[in-house]
Formats: C-alpha cells, structure tokens, sequence
C-alpha cells in the first residue's frame, strides 16, 4: 500500500486547521523545518510541532533540514514525531543519531539531495528505517520534480531486494498526480507532496488517488 505524506508548507497558514481537515484521510503529516543555513529558506519548527499536539493530525513525519540534527532530534521526537529524517549531508555521526532515534521507539530515516549518489549510504543502510531521495534541491515547495534523480528510487529498490533489508523508500519535492506511478512503480512507499495536495482544489481526492496506486 502507497502512504501518502502531505506536506504543510505548502499550506495556507493563515488557514491551518482547516488546511488539516482536508488531509485526514494522509498516513502522515510532513513537516519540513528549515533553518536557513543548510537550505535557503527558514520555515518552522518546535513551536509548531506544539501547535499541532493540541490537534487531531495523521502522524507526524519530520523533514529536519537543519545543520547538525542531533542537537535537536530529541526535542522533536519529544513532540510526538512517529518519522524523523536526517539530511546524510548535514550529520557527521549519522550512525549515533539513528540508533538514538530508534532508541526513542521512532522510526529513522536518512534524506539524500540530488547530488548525493545511493552508494554513499551503503554502510548505513542496515540501520535506516527509510531513505528519503530528494527530487528537488530542498528549501521550498511547488519546485519541478527532477527525473532524472527518480531512478535512485529504482536503484535503492533494487539494492533492498539484493540485501533483504526492510527500510522504505520515500520521495520528497514536486510529485503530482503525474509521476506518482512512475515513483511507484520505481519502488517508492511514501510518497510526500505539497502543492499538489493543498494547492489543488480537493486535496482528499488526491490523496485518496495517491494511495490506491498499485506497482
Ligand atoms: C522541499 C521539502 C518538500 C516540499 C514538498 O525542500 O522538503 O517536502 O515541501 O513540496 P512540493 O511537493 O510542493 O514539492
Ligand atoms: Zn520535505
């Protein structure tokens, strides 16, 4: 089964509970923070994890785009994140991290921008819970999803089969409608998406569409 990760940046904030009705039907809730020195561009973060605590939500999916995660990793799990992904670019201790977030009873997995090839996780990839391949550059929603970059997908697919490991694969930055069966198809379980879901005009619909796809 295809989940489905709607991302709240794309949301209107002005609007937010009611941005969070039209996805209660998601198997997560991702939640992008930024903090304007690993990416270009300063999002949210602990406050709004808190903000969310006081709400009905799909469980809570955090994109940490942060330099040097592990000082902040607690905090969030501490606020009820159920996924925690970790930029393998930002953390020189990656494999410390992930056991502690699996310590914590939350599943751990590893983001990879587009320049970072699938091989550069291959001592880490028994530890991961999840991969989570980056299809744009990271630091803002509604980017082109880059082709191209999708085959990592297929590539770590096969990867899991030859080595009988049981981490999923995620897919983060411009998927729509249009190549979520070709994600799918690649190999991708979670599926996050942003613009396609809240900048459309039935945002349960999508999702609906998006978890019936089949590989
Ligand atoms: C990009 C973020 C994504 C983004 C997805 O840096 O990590 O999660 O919000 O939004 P869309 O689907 O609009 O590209
Ligand atoms: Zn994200």
């Amino acid at each position: 089964m295809v989940k489905v990760s709607p991302s709240i940046l794309a949301a209107d904030f002005l609007k937010l509970q009611l941005e969070l009705e039209k996805v209660r039907n998601a198997d997560y809730l991702h939640i992008d923070v930024m903090d304007g020195h690993f990416v270009p561009n300063i999002t949210f973060g602990i406050p709004l994890m808190e903000a969310l605590n006081r709400t009905d939500t799909p469980p809570l999916d955090v994109h940490l785009m942060i330099s040097e995660p592990s000082r902040y990793v607690d905090k969030f799990i501490d606020l009820g994140a159920k996924i925690v992904a970790v930029h393998i670019e930002a953390e020189n201790h990656l494999h410390r991290l992930l056991e502690n977030i699996k310590s914590r009873g939350v599943e751990a997995f590893v983001a990879i921008n587009p320049h970072t090839p699938v091989n550069s996780l291959e001592n880490i990839l028994p530890f991961l819970d999840g991969v989570l391949v980056m299809t744009v550059n990271p630091g803002f929603t509604g980017q082109k999803f880059i082709p191209h970059i999708a085959e990592k997908v297929k590539q770590l697919d096969i990867i899991r089969k030859e080595r009988d490991l049981k981490f999923r694969i995620a897919v983060d930055g411009g998927i729509n409608l249009n190549n979520a069966p070709i994600v799918v198809e690649f190999g991708a379980d979670i599926l996050v998406m942003g613009a396609a879901i809240f900048r459309s005009a039935a945002p349960e619909e999508v999702v609906t569409k998006v978890k019936e796809l089949k590989r």
